[in-house]
C-alpha cells in the first residue's frame, strides 16, 4: 500500500460520454480517464491495458482527515481493484485486492453499484417534438432514478449520438407527419442500437420515417381509452389493469388525430384500441418501440411501469440518479472548483436559493456568504424563517454565514409612482445589483456567485440544444450577474427539476415545510399590488396572504394546490361594521392546480373554507373592506396577476 499524489478534472468527451481525467503520480498509473461508469486508459499513456473496464465510486471513509472516495475497478480476468483517493487534498492509496475466487467478486460489484457516485452514468436522452407533456417525460424517468435530458428534434445527429444516451425517447408534438416537411428524428437514432421509445407524434414519425403509413383520422382521440394489449412483446409484457377473456388491458390516455395505419418492415402491432389498430408497435429485434398513447401522465395507470420496463429491462439502466448520489457529485465537484476560494449567494427565502445554500454549506462551510436583501416585498415572516432555518443558530445543522441587509427603503422609494409591471421588475432586478454588488464588494476574494437556476430555466432560456422555439421568460429571473462583478457563476440545481431540488432539501435537513413552499415570484408582492407598491399596501398584503396560507395549512389543502397567494387591489370598496359604514380596500385569493406553471386551473376550494378566510381578514385586517376569490384560468389569464 502507498499513498501518491493524485489530480482529478472534466476531460473532453470521448465516445459521447464526458470523463473526468485522473492523474496519478506513480510509476504505474498515469492518466486515466474515467468515462461515466467505463474506465479506460488515455492513448498513449499505458495503464495496464487499453480497454473499458466497469468502474463505480462511492464516498469512503477520511483518510488523514480528509473525505475520500473509493473506486472500485472490475479488470478483465476478474481481479478486482479498489484504489482510495481524494481530490481535495491529491493522495492515492492503492490496496489491490487478489483476483476473487468463487464470484465474490460479483457480489461486491453488486454492492458497489448500490453506493455508486456517477449520476450522469446513465442517460435517457428525450427528443422534444414541442409536447406539453416533455418536461412530465423527463420528470417521470427522473423518478424512476435515471438521469435523463430534452433536446430539441433539430440537434445535430453527431452531437445528439455523442451525448452517450442509454436510451431516446421522441416526445409528442403538435405537428403531423401528414404536412409538408413534418418534424422528423435524426435518422441515426433509428439505427445506432440504442432503444428508442417513440410516443404519440413520437411513434408516428418513427413509423412514417422508417416505411410505415400514418394517415389523419377522421375520429380523433381525447382522453380516456381503453387499449387491448393483442401482440405481447417486451414492452408491454405482464404489464395490464385488467385482463378480459385471457387479453389485457391497459386504462391510458390519448391525445391524437393522427394514426399509424401501416406498420414499417420489421414492426409488430402490439395493441389496439377501438378506432386505432396500431396503439402500440415494435420492432424488438432494432429495439424500437411506439406508443400511441401518453404513459407520462397520471391518467396512464400503468404508465410508470411502462415507462420502468423501458428504461429499465431494455435500456438495461440500474437507477443511479438518487437524492444522496446527486447531493454526493454536487459536492465533489463544488469542493473541487471552488477549492480555497469564497462564494456568494443571494438567498430569496425561495426553495431554490435555500437548497444551494444547504448544498454548499456542506460542501465548503465557513467559505459561503449568504446576502440576503430584503427589498420590503417579501412574504410575511420569511426573513426570521430563513435565518432561523439556516444562518448561524443553536439548533440548526447548517450554520451559514447570513448577511441581512435591509433595503427596503431603497426599493420602495425606487418603485415610488411606477405602475407598469414590466417597468417594476426592471426597477427590482437593477436595485437587486446594486445592493448585491455594493455587499460583495465588502468581502474579500470572492471568486463565485451561487444562483439557484434549475432545470426548466435552462430548457425555456434557449439552454436546450437543438430547441428551435426558445421562449426566453427574462422577467422570471430577477438580478443576474452584473459584467462588472467578474464572478464565476456556480449553478448546483441547473440540471434538477423543482421535485428534486425539494428532494434534495429534505435530504439535506431542510424541513418539509420549508422546501414545500409554494414558489414566490423575484419580484415579490410588488406583482401583487396592482399599480402603484406602497409599503402601506404591502404590509395589508402580507396580513391577507399569511391569513390565507396559514388556514390553507390548517385545513390541509396547502398542498392540494401549487400555488395561492393574495392579490391587493388598490381600489377602495364600501363595507359595514357595527353601525359604521367602512371604505376601504379589496384583495383577492388565487389558488392554481398545474403541473408545470404553463397551464393552470384555478383550484376549486370548499365554499366553507373560503368562507372563513374571507371572514378572518376582513375581521382582522384594518384596511381590507372585501375578499373575492379569482376564477381564472391559465390561459388566458396568467398565474400572477402582473
Ligand atoms: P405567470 O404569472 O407567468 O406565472 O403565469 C407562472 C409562474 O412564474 C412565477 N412568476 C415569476 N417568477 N419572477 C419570478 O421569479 C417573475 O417575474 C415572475 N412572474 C411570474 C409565478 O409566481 C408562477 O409560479
Amino acid at each position: 500500500m502507498a499513498v501518491y499524489p493524485c489530480t482529478a478534472r472534466e476531460s473532453p468527451p470521448r465516445n459521447g460520454v464526458l470523463g473526468q481525467e485522473l492523474t496519478i503520480s506513480c510509476p504505474k498509473i498515469v492518466i486515466l480517464t474515467i468515462l461515466g461508469s467505463r474506465f479506460a486508459s488515455k492513448p498513449g499513456i499505458f495503464f495496464w491495458k487499453i480497454s473499458v473496464h466497469p468502474c463505480t465510486a462511492r464516498q469512503c471513509p477520511p483518510q488523514n482527515g480528509v473525505l475520500g472516495r473509493a473506486l472500485t475497478i472490475l479488470m478483465t480476468g476478474t481481479q478486482v481493484f479498489l484504489v482510495c483517493f481524494d481530490f481535495s487534498k491529491p493522495s492515492v492509496s492503492n490496496t489491490a485486492a487478489s483476483p476473487t475466487p468463487d464470484g465474490a467478486g460479483a457480489n461486491l460489484l453488486r454492492q458497489e453499484d448500490q453506493m455508486t457516485r456517477n449520476i450522469h452514468a446513465e442517460k435517457i436522452v428525450i427528443l422534444d417534438f414541442g409536447s406539453q407533456y416533455t418536461q412530465l417525460i423527463a420528470r417521470r424517468i427522473r423518478e424512476i432514478g435515471v438521469f435523463c435530458e430534452i433536446v430539441g428534434y433539430e440537434i445535430n445527429e453527431e452531437e445528439l449520438l455523442a451525448m452517450g444516451a442509454d436510451g431516446f425517447i421522441l416526445s409528442g408534438g403538435p405537428e403531423s407527419v401528414t404536412e409538408d416537411r413534418p418534424p422528423r428524428a435524426p435518422e441515426k437514432v433509428f439505427t445506432s442500437g440504442v432503444p428508442v421509445l417513440g410516443i404519440c407524434y413520437g411513434m408516428q414519425t418513427m413509423a412514417s420515417q422508417l416505411g410505415g403509413v400514418v394517415e389523419g383520422s377522421s375520429k380523433q382521440e381525447f382522453g380516456y381509452a381503453r387499449v387491448t394489449v393483442s401482440k405481447n412483446n417486451d414492452l408491454l409484457r405482464g404489464i395490464a389493469d385488467s385482463r378480459v377473456g385471457g387479453e389485457s388491458q391497459l386504462d391510458v390516455w390519448m391525445s391524437h388525430g393522427d394514426k399509424v395505419v401501416g406498420l414499417p418492415p420489421g414492426f409488430d402491432g402490439n395493441a389496439t384500441t377501438e378506432t386505432t389498430e396500431f396503439a402500440s408497435i415494435s420492432n424488438p429485434a432494432g429495439k424500437l418501440y411506439g406508443v400511441q398513447f401518453h404513459p407520462e401522465v397520471n391518467d396512464t395507470r400503468q404508465g410508470e411501469a411502462l415507462l420502468r420496463r423501458f428504461v429499465g429491462d431494455i435500456c438495461g439502466c440500474e437507477g443511479l440518479w438518487r437524492a444522496e448520489n446527486i447531493i454526493d457529485d454536487i459536492v465533489t465537484n463544488v469542493r473541487e472548483r471552488v477549492g480555497t476560494n469564497r462564494v456568494i449567494l443571494g438567498l430569496s427565502g425561495g426553495v431554490d436559493s435555500s437548497v444551494v445554500a444547504a448544498l454548499l454549506s456542506r460542501a465548503i462551510g465557513d467559505q459561503l456568504t449568504c446576502v440576503f436583501v430584503d427589498n420590503g416585498l417579501l412574504r410575511a415572516g420569511e426573513v426570521e424563517q430563513v435565518v432561523d432555518m439556516l444562518g448561524k443558530g443553536s439548533d440548526n445543522v447548517f450554520s451559514l454565514d447570513i448577511v441581512p441587509v435591509d433595503a427596503s427603503d431603497r426599493f420602495l422609494t425606487a418603485l415610488a409612482g411606477v405602475t407598469s409591471p414590466e417597468e417594476k421588475r426592471k426597477i427590482i432586478g437593477r436595485t437587486f445589483i446594486d445592493v448585491f454588488d455594493e455587499e460583495a464588494g465588502r468581502l474579500t476574494d470572492v471568486k463565485f456567485l451561487a444562483q439557484g437556476t434549475i432545470y426548466p430555466d435552462v430548457i425555456e432560456s434557449a439552454g436546450n440544444k437543438g430547441s428551435k422555439a426558445h421562449v426566453i421568460k427574462s422577467h422570471h429571473n430577477v438580478g443576474g450577474l452584473p459584467e462588472f462583478m467578474k464572478l464565476e457563476l456556480i449553478e448546483p440545481l441547473r440540471e434538477l427539476f423543482k421535485d428534486e431540488v425539494r428532494k434534495i432539501g429534505v435530504t439535506l435537513g431542510l424541513s418539509q415545510e420549508m422546501v414545500g413552499r409554494h414558489p414566490f415570484p423575484g419580484p415579490g408582492l410588488s406583482v401583487r399590488i396592482l399599480g402603484d407598491v406602497k409599503k402601506e399596501y404591502a404590509d395589508l398584503l402580507r396580513q391577507a396572504d399569511k391569513i390565507f396560507i396559514d388556514e390553507l395549512l390548517r385545513a390541509g389543502l396547502y398542498n392540494e394546490v401549487s400555488q395561492a397567494f393574495a392579490v391587493f387591489l388598490p381600489v377602495k370598496a364600501v363595507g359595514v361594521v357595527g353601525d359604521a359604514r367602512r371604505y376601504e380596500y379589496v384583495v383577492t385569493l388565487r389558488a392554481v392546480e398545474t403541473v408545470d406553471f404553463m397551464t393552470a386551473r384555478w383550484a376549486h376550494l370548499p365554499y366553507d373554507f373560503l368562507e372563513r378566510v374571507s371572514s378572518r381578514i376582513m375581521n382582522e385586517v384594518a384596511g381590507i373592506a372585501r375578499v373575492a376569490y379569482d376564477i381564472s384560468s391559465k390561459p388566458p389569464a396568467t398565474i400572477e396577476w402582473e
